[in-house]
């Protein structure tokens, strides 16, 4: 398997998936999703997981949103299509049939953040930072955010962090019932792999039956995906994204008038 953007090591049935573009603060660009969407294809066939780790590399970040970088020229339909892919990535994720968790032990902003929730479990290093950021950009999350966060943190303060793009501490994302674990920076692998050898010790199908139980609950609200990946489009061929991202990648603030 060749990849790009990432590093896969498995030792003692656990996968550990590590982002590996630290100047970039581990931005997801297309090589980090294609690797993504390979690795878990093909870990499926690994019949003796336990289990998967994702983690960013660097001090910095987990991954600090989808790379900003590669939306300047992009229209609605490119637009609609990276959005699309995102899902179907990230949903490979959600229902892959062992634990998978995320280790944040720094920035999980925008499409970041959205990786994050597509894992099964969210473990916090205490210097972690979450936050849907996309609104300052002209853009709404496009890899699952708006149906994944109200999901896991009620709508209330959903739709205050996808307005205002503030952003939280692990703590607060443990209060918010975002993340399950804060613990001290440098422990977060640590506590994931506690998590997943204990899981390890139970029934296997068990486990991959009771995965598939939960994300059919929330199959029924499939619906609110497809109107993300339209508006995503949109919002991608806006002038209000034009601006935003321009002013980022100029490092200013943006104008919106
Ligand atoms: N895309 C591309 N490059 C990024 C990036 C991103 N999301 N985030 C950071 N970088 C790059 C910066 O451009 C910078 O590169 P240069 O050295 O070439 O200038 C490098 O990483 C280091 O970043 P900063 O200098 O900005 O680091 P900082 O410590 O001053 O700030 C930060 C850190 C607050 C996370 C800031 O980098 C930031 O705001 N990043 C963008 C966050 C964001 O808006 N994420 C949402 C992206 S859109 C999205 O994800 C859409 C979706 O849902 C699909």
């Amino acid at each position: 398997m060749e990849l790009k953007a990432t590093t896969l090591t498995i030792k003692n049935r656990i996968a550990y998936i590590l982002i590996n573009r630290e100047k970039a603060l581990n931005a997801l660009n297309v090589d980090v999703m294609d690797d993504l969407s390979l690795l878990f294809e093909s870990m499926l066939n690994k019949q003796d997981l336990i289990g998967v780790i994702i983690s960013g590399s660097g001090e910095k970040a987990f991954a600090a949103g989808a790379d900003i970088k590669e939306f300047v020229s992009h229209d609605q339909k490119i637009g609609y299509d990276l959005s699309a892919k995102g899902h179907r990535i990230f949903n490979k994720i959600e229902n892959f049939p062992t634990p998978v968790i995320a280790a944040v032990h720094g920035y999980a902003l925008g499409a970041g953040c959205e990786l994050a929730m597509s894992c099964h479990m969210i473990i916090a290093g205490e210097k972690a930072k979450f936050g849907q950021p996309e609104v300052n950009l002209g853009l709404l999350p496009g890899y699952a955010g708006t149906q994944r966060l109200p999901r896991l943190i009620g709508r209330a303060k959903a739709i205050e962090l996808l307005l205002t793009a503030d952003i939280i501490s692990g703590e607060e994302a443990v209060q918010l019932g975002l993340a399950n674990y804060v613990v001290p920076a440098g422990q977060e692998i640590t506590k994931a792999e506690e998590i997943i050898n204990k899981i390890g010790q139970k029934g296997p199908e068990a486990v991959a039956k009771t995965l598939q139980a939960v994300n059919a609950y929330y199959d029924k609200a499939q619906g609110g995906a497809e109107v993300e990946m339209k508006l995503f489009g949109e919002a991608i061929a806006s002038n209000e994204s034009k601006e935003g991202v321009a002013a980022f990648i100029e490092k200013r603030k943006a104008n919106f008038g």
